[in-house]
């Protein structure tokens, strides 16, 4: 049976934390949050199952710290609401936000965790929708004095910090494939915001440096195509989804420039000189953090657009979300990353996990054996990267808690700890007393 003794063979100063972001379990009814994007998405597609609730980490963040530091993780990788921060406009500061994040950094820093936080993870305040959200660049702009303002007011307590969490998924996937917020299909608003998106990132970096010597980081979602044959058509048709799903965005940060595959299809969108965008854009960063989940396997397929491809699943045993175990892609994009991009720009994992059916059995135990092999499998390819001597320093596994796993409502549990949403108790699952035992 599958068990996490592998912990003990990772090198002594290799970081293991959890994540979480907060849309996905703060609750924005609590403390004066403001709306954001996907409380309108919730409204129009979800039928209105949203993040009001969630876990109600607002309330319960102290009993969640000490949950992480009992597992003897070293550090917790959580994301900043803006819209909690400032609910109305960008002047005016909620002090109960304000207030929040004080508590919940203290709260870390006096149980020995590291913070890793994000500034930007989904949720985006509700209003810039009228301006167009990220297919507008003023949004960058706006998002960069944002970036500026947490330095300011937090940047002596935390010394790395994510940017922008999967641009791919702000920009893609909510744009063109609408299944995120804001639910758009349309190659335009794609195309913009998954440059947007990107100059909001390189915008931030010199606001954050102007306050602190942070170390700064994106974290960006990698997911491996494999052509479902060897089928030239399909070979072809895979090299585009890889250039939009994984090449665009770390072409763009380490290399400066755009894979030329998809800009031969997005040319007539992209804006004027988006080229001097990119000296903006791919400025230093102090290291990079990677989520990685499964494969797509990959069909031709000839769209008007001139998107040639389809996204099909295989046949390998998968999770409560239909994603493939594919372990094997997680070592493949750290060797890519490590041999392509940039030699010695130290790398996280910053989220892998699974999405499993738990529930709490006879002897009041949650056994899900399926996710402990989960991350045995992936821990395993990430320690053959480390003994080959890239510099691998962290892993945080998705998630803490079961939590809103956005247009899947609260039907998918990821957390090490289950979550009872009516009453807000934490039950631990065995993952979690299986990292426990061996960290
Ligand atoms: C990632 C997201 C995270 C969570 C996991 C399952 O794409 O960053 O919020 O939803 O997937």
């Amino acid at each position: 049976m599958s068990n996490l003794s592998i912990l003990q063979d990772f090198p002594s100063d290799f970081t293991f934390g959890v994540a979480t972001s907060s849309y996905q379990i703060e609750g924005n009814a609590y403390g004066n949050c403001g709306k954001s994007i996907w409380d309108d998405f919730a409204q129009r597609r979800l039928n209105g199952i949203d993040g009001k609730k969630a876990c109600n980490h607002y309330s319960f963040f102290k009993e969640d710290i000490k949950l992480i530091k009992e597992a003897g993780f070293k550090a917790y990788r959580f994301s900043f609401a803006w819209p909690r921060l400032f609910p109305e406009n960008d002047n005016q500061i909620n002090q109960d936000g304000v207030d929040f994040y004080h508590r919940l950094l203290d709260e870390i820093s006096s149980n020995d965790l590291e913070p890793f936080p994000t500034l930007y993870h989904w949720d985006l305040p509700i209003r810039f929708l009228e301006i167009g959200g990220w297919e507008n660049r003023d949004t960058s702009k706006r998002f960069a004095e944002y970036a500026n303002f947490i330095s300011k007011s937090y940047g002596d307590l935390f010394k790395s910090v994510t940017t922008i969490n999967e641009p791919w998924c702000i920009s893609w996937l909510s744009h063109y494939l609408g299944e995120h917020a804001p639910g758009k299909k349309d190659l335009n608003a794609a195309v913009r915001s998954m440059h947007n998106i990107l100059l909001a990132h390189g915008l931030s970096i010199d606001s954050l440096r102007s306050e602190h010597n942070h170390q700064i980081g994106i974290v960006l979602n990698n997911e491996f195509g494999e052509p479902i044959d060897h089928d030239e058509k399909n070979i072809q048709a895979t090299s585009l989804f890889d250039a939009i799903y994984n090449r665009w965005f770390a072409d763009a940060i380490f290399k400066g420039k755009y894979p030329q595959i998809a800009l031969n299809v997005f040319e007539a969108f992209m804006p004027q000189d988006f080229q001097s965008d990119l000296k903006i854009i791919s400025k230093s960063i102090d290291w990079i953090g990677i989520n990685y989940y499964t494969r797509s396997v990959i069909k031709s397929k000839i769209m008007e657009d001139g998107i040639n491809y389809d996204c099909h699943r295989g046949s390998l045993k998968t999770t409560d979300m239909g994603w493939e175990f594919y372990p094997q892609g997680i070592s493949y994009f750290i060797n890519r990353l490590h041999e392509e991009y940039n030699e010695k720009i130290p790398i996280y994992i910053t989220e892998n996990g699974m999405a499993n059916n738990d529930e709490i059995n006879s002897k009041g135990e949650i056994e899900d054996f399926d996710r402990i092999e989960y991350f045995q499998l992936h821990l395993q390819e990430i320690l053959e990267c480390i003994n080959k001597g890239i510099p691998v320093k962290g892993y945080f596994a998705w998630s803490l808690l079961d939590n809103y796993e956005w247009s899947f409502g609260y039907d998918k549990r990821f957390g090490l700890i289950h979550m009872n949403y009516e009453d807000f108790s934490r039950k631990p699952k065995q993952s979690y007393k299986q990292f426990q035992k061996y960290l």
